[in-house]
């Protein structure tokens, strides 16, 4: 076979296979031991040495031929096992997913919106503030100075460069009447943080404020409108609610509040009427205004009205506790 015959040969064998075996096994037929290429080598040797050096050139270069045509066969052949893997595995990433299911509110804000509407229905508006606060806020506002020792009771995390987390929903009453005037009738619910945590403390948890400023507001505005929400809140008509005396800086006089529940008392918060101290702070005469406020956990009130034993549960997101509540 002439070196011509041979490029020609191999070029259709090449591109009449689709596999890399099989291009490996044309391969053979050239250049393998007893390929055509490694035939014509073997002539050579009965060639005298002039011819054989001219002949020698000839059969290298028709085996680079070979080899150029082999390489780009390959490459080919490549280059298409690659595009079949691919269109085999692609994803269609526009087709709907598998399994997609709704998600739900969380027991905490589902929580939280309730008693927002319940509150709203009667007239209060939201208020909010910020959760990184001021020693001025969370406390001296509030009639707590320096060094007194309610201070030691709300285990704060301090931040380190003077501002803390806060304590208690408390501070957003004083922010909320450094702007506005009274009549003034809002809650504030949002987060807050205390150094403790075991089954019924969390560092973070959730509370609502209250405050209702106004000319004549008094204790009994305060029962009334804490028992009317708590009945609504669980949907009991028979709940009471029953005051403690207690202390607060921020109130004067301050009770502790419990309301009914399975033939006992519960507590479930702290309330008071607004401290003159406090109205001082903001430019509010307390001659001419009275408010009461209270003070809720809103984790509290969701474990009661779910039978939720363990506060951590709200926290861990286990998907089988959430579920419940979707
Ligand atoms: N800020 C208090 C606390 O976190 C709760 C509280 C008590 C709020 C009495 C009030 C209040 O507004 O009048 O412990």
């Amino acid at each position: 076979m002439n070196l011509e015959d041979i490029l020609t040969e191999a070029r259709r064998d090449f591109a009449a296979v689709d596999t890399l075996p099989a291009l490996e096994q044309a391969k053979a037929r050239f250049l393998g031991k007893s390929g055509a290429i490694t035939e014509q080598m073997k002539g050579l040797g009965k060639l005298d040495p002039e011819q054989r050096k001219e002949a020698g050139a000839r059969i290298n270069q028709a085996k680079d031929g070979v080899e150029a045509l082999l390489k780009a066969r390959r490459e080919a052949i490549q280059a298409e096992e690659l595009n079949r893997q691919l269109a085999a595995e692609s994803l269609d990433v526009t087709l709907p997913g598998r399994g997609a299911g709704l998600g739900g509110a969380h027991p905490v804000s589902l929580t939280l919106k309730r008693i927002e509407s319940l509150f709203a229905s009667i007239g209060f508006a939201v208020a909010d503030g910020p959760e990184i606060e001021t020693d001025f806020y969370n406390f001296t506002a509030l009639n707590i100075p320096d060094n007194h020792p309610a201070r030691a009771m709300h285990d704060t995390f301090y931040l380190g460069d003077g501002s803390l987390l806060r304590t208690h929903t408390s501070p957003v009453q004083v922010r909320y009447m450094e702007h506005q005037k009274p009549p003034i009738k809002i809650i504030a619910p949002g987060r807050v943080y205390r150094v403790d945590s075991d089954a019924t403390h969390s560092p973070m948890f959730h509370q609502v404020e209250g405050l209702w400023v106004d000319r004549d507001i008094s204790f009994a505005h305060l029962k009334g409108v804490v028992q009317d929400f708590l009945q609504r809140f669980f949907e009991r008509d028979d709940l009471t609610v029953r005051f403690r005396p207690s202390f607060f800086p921020f109130t004067e006089p301050s009770a502790e509040m419990d309301m009914s529940w399975n033939g006992g008392w519960l507590e479930i918060g702290g309330c008071g009427m607004v401290h003159p101290n406090v109205l001082g702070h903001v430019g509010i005469d307390a001659e001419a205004w009275q408010g009461f406020a209270f003070g809720l956990g809103v984790e509290r009130l969701a474990m009661l009205r779910y039978g939720v034993n363990d506060l951590r549960l709200f926290f861990e997101n286990d998907m089988r506790f959430l579920k419940q509540f979707a």
